[in-house]
């Protein structure tokens, strides 16, 4: 997708990061990478399983998405997170980010328990997170779940986060 920078202006790089079983979440990932799209080119769009420690040492920002299961967020992101929570508070990778969520209640607990660990690292959390919980998924969801990734990105490429 097009976006709104010029070739010489510097791209603000943005990786996504999430984790979906059957759907739900990859589907809101979609619209936050389209949003992204709008903003830069320079974008990681990453299931969980894939991500690695260079992806965060690369980007300027993170979104990560996720579902909320058994009151948390998912396994497979705490395990991006086991993988690269020492090198990040080592090497100090206190990036902003933000989030969304998609359950069947209310989402707290994963938005809670991904805010201890983003804290720890020392990541800034730039925006509310979306919180998407109707079955199915409604257009609203994906117009938030896009202005989301747009609203992000530009302050990232601002650098206001
Ligand atoms: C094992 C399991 C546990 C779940 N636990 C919760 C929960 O604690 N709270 C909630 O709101 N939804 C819960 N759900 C519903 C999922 O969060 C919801 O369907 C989500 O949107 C699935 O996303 P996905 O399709 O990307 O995997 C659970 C679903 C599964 C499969």
């Amino acid at each position: 997708m097009e976006n709104s920078k010029s070739e010489n202006q510097p791209q603000p790089k943005i990786l996504i990061v999430y984790h979906s079983q059957s759907g739900r979440t990859l589907s809101m990932a979609e619209y936050v990478l389209k949003g992204v799209q709008t903003e830069t080119s320079e974008v990681r769009f990453l299931h969980a399983h894939n991500a690695t420690l260079d992806d965060l040492i690369w980007c300027d920002g993170v979104i990560f998405g996720t579902p909320e299961n058994f009151g948390m967020f998912s396994g497979m992101i705490k395990d991006f997170f086991e993988r690269t929570y020492h090198k990040a508070r080592e090497m100090e990778l206190h990036k902003p980010y933000c989030l969304f969520v998609t359950c069947r209640s209310s989402g707290e607990g994963a938005e809670r328990d991904i805010s201890k660990v983003t804290t720890g690292i020392g990541m800034k959390r730039a925006l509310a997170p979306v919180i998407a919980n109707a079955n199915p998924l409604e257009t609203t969801d994906f117009e938030k779940a896009q202005e989301l990734g747009a609203t992000f990105a530009a302050g990232v490429g601002i650098q206001i986060f």
